[in-house]
């Protein structure tokens, strides 16, 4: 069964149920970042254009742990989305209480935001009967949380199984899946992949299954560490666990390992604090006893440029250092840029590599950035996520 998207779906007349991901930074009272909601916009606007008789939403927002707690409200949300639409949306007490029934019954209310879904520990747990009562609100169920569909989630993954034909992927879904599929199904070659981040152990699956399909592997960030360490390389006090370096010894075992590049030369300190004038370039690529590493240096900007300027296909994930500080930011938006001057398909997924690519300036040169920092990787590790296998398949 193909998966079917929301433009095929007879939405007139219908109570629509739609699970987004609203999961948005906030900051003293304020979404700092409005990309999560802004992205929804066209699937939102498409179910209210086709004479929806009532849009049901549903998000979560960070990780409450199943309590209800008032910092993780989706308030500030309903007030965004209520003046980007221009109409009232009106927000429940909780996603299940007695009276969300009555508020989709009464004919003023027609945008409805549910709370927080993860306010209930059933979300999580993927609750039967929890899944039964949000699917009892609509005719018809729409996943455009693609941030969220690697998650077994009640609201993203069981509620599938009450809307057997009747349920669609939204348009971010698949702006989503079709960018992903050009890295995972034949990607134009050559493809290559820069992974940067702090721990090798996060990324371990993405890493071995990248190593099948790439022609190049770019490694930044601390985990560049633990790979030198294993090349017999020296990494002074740089970050760098044994278990990371175990697994990085495991790569580098294999065949495909040669296709993994490593930083040549390094910007080191003696701590992250350390004054600007007390940053170093270490030319070498064995860094002193007494140093850490945190960003990687000129030289190996130099190559990782020159190397990616023949790519046709590029994914990254990750800062190639400690990016937040600027004294060991220059090697991540460089990066940046390498990739936004490319003739190519990029794609830039992850969280601190999305806001590298904000913050360098370059996003809109960038052919596809994910809101999905956790299922973008996932989608690449199996090639498919089981909010999206449940939408074709059922569960
Ligand atoms: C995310 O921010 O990656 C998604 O909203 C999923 O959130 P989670 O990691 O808390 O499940």
């Amino acid at each position: 069964m193909a998966l079917k998207y929301i433009d095929e779906a007879k939405i007139a007349g219908q109570k629509v149920i739609a699970r987004f991901d609203f999961n948005v930074p906030i900051k003293n009272g304020k979404i700092t970042d409005t990309t999560r909601v802004d992205s929804a916009l066209p699937t939102i606007k498409y179910i209210l254009d086709q004479g929806a008789s009532k849009l049901i939403m549903m998000s979560h927002l960070g990780r409450p742990d199943g309590q209800i707690n008032p910092k993780y409200s989706l308030n500030l949300v309903a007030t965004y989305l209520a003046e980007k639409l221009g109409q009232d949306v009106v927000l429940t007490e909780t996603a299940i209480d007695s009276s969300v029934k009555g508020i989709i019954n009464l004919p003023k209310h027609k945008i409805i935001l549910l709370e927080n879904v993860r306010f209930h520990s059933e979300e999580e747990d993927n609750g039967a009967d929890f899944a039964k009562t949000l699917a009892s609100y609509g005719d018809i169920y729409v996943n455009d949380a693609f941030g969220t569909s690697h998650r077994k989630h009640a609201s993203v993954y069981g509620i599938t199984q009450f809307f057997k034909n009747n349920s669609y992927g939204g348009f971010l879904l698949k702006q989503e899946v079709v960018a992903l599929m050009k890295i995972t199904d034949n990607p134009t070659r050559p493809f290559m992949a820069i992974v940067g981040g702090a721990k090798i152990a996060d990324k371990i699956k993405t890493l071995e299954r990248l190593l099948v399909n790439v022609d190049a592997l770019f490694i930044g960030g601390a985990m560049a560490y633990p790979f030198l360490k294993a090349q017999g390389k020296k990494v002074g006090k740089s970050l760098c666990s044994d278990g990371d370096y175990d697994l990085a010894k495991k790569i580098l075992a294999q065949n495909s390992s040669s296709k993994i590049v490593l930083p040549i030369d390094h910007i080191i300190a003696n701590s992250p604090e350390a004054a600007a004038g007390a940053v170093e370039v270490c030319k070498s690529v064995d860094i002193p006893d007494d140093m850490i590493g945190f960003d990687i240096g000129p030289e190996t900007i130099k190559l990782y440029q020159q190397k990616l300027s023949a790519a046709k296909t590029v994914f990254w994930n990750g800062p190639m250092g400690m990016f937040e500080n600027e004294n060991f930011a220059k090697g991540t938006f460089e990066v940046a840029r390498a990739l936004a001057n490319l003739n190519a398909f990029t794609l830039v997924g992850g969280g601190d590599s999305v806001s590298a690519v904000n913050k360098s300036g370059v996003a809109s040169k960038i052919s596809h950035i994910s809101t999905g920092g956790g299922a973008s990787l996932e989608f690449i590790e199996q090639g498919q996520l089981p909010g999206i296998q449940a939408l074709k398949f059922g569960i």
